[in-house]
């Protein structure tokens, strides 16, 4: 990996300021390979140098990937003066990281987001060229069809005349389905049942692209990525 400034790598864990990693620094508290680090401008690599901060090794990581079990009545957003987002539900080092979830639920879905400070990866999942599928669970009011199937497969015609994608309506019983979408367009899932007279009563993503809803993961719960789920984000980029 690249060689990075020493004040740079402390200060993307989240957990110091600037101003504080300066003063770890001068107070001879940050070690890399067993010596006290003279200055914050002096370069490393986090991959290769052994860096400590009051003898404690200091595990970096060049990006952050949080899967969140998204909780109804929580906003899909970094910040918001009134109302809580999914920011709110990590940790303050994690929240001072820059992360942005990767594609907007609506506040009263539920299920799999993805937050990251990896810009180009989230980007690229989010472009409409790439047709990441995402899996919705489905309630309705109405009672599902063979009809809705064959209209989801054959591509719906919202009321503002936006022609969808075909998509996949699999029935899992009268009122409750799976969806598949190949984009995502602002409460789409909503607007397509509504275009079959199916009220959305309940929402709730179980995955987008090779990344699953882990079932252990509680509402409100986040955990960090493992490696092969990140390996599965990345074998996705050209
Ligand atoms: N479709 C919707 O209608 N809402 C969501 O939150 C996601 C997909």
């Amino acid at each position: 990996m690249a060689q990075l400034r020493l004040d740079k790598i402390l200060a993307s864990t989240g957990r110091w300021s600037r101003k504080e990693v300066k003063g770890l620094v001068k107070e001879g508290r940050v070690w890399i390979d067993g010596v006290p680090a003279a200055r914050g401008d002096l370069k490393c690599d986090p991959e290769q140098n052994e860096l400590r901060v009051d003898g404690a090794v200091l595990s970096y990581r060049p990006h952050v990937y949080v899967m969140l079990h998204k909780p109804s009545g929580i906003l899909s957003a970094t910040e918001d003066r009134r109302q809580e987002t999914v920011l709110d539900l990590l940790p303050p080092e994690l929240q001072k990281r820059g992360l942005f979830p990767v594609g907007r639920l609506d506040k009263d879905t539920e299920g799999l987001l993805l937050l990251t400070d990896d810009g180009p990866l989230g980007h690229w999942l989010l472009s409409p060229k790439h047709h990441v599928d995402k899996v919705y669970y489905v309630r309705t009011a109405g009672t599902l069809t063979e009809e809705d199937c064959a209209a989801f497969a054959a591509g719906l015609l919202l009321e503002d005349g936006f022609l969808c994608l075909p998509a996949r309506l699999e029935r899992l019983s009268e009122q409750e389905g799976l969806v598949t979408l190949h984009e995502g367009k602002f409460h789409q899932v909503k607007r397509m049942l509504a275009s079959r007279e199916k009220p959305v009563l309940y929402l709730k993503r179980l995955s987008m692209g090779p990344l699953r809803l882990d079932e252990g993961l509680e509402r409100g719960k986040w955990r960090y990525l493992s490696e092969e789920e990140t390996a599965a984000l990345r074998r996705l980029l050209p």
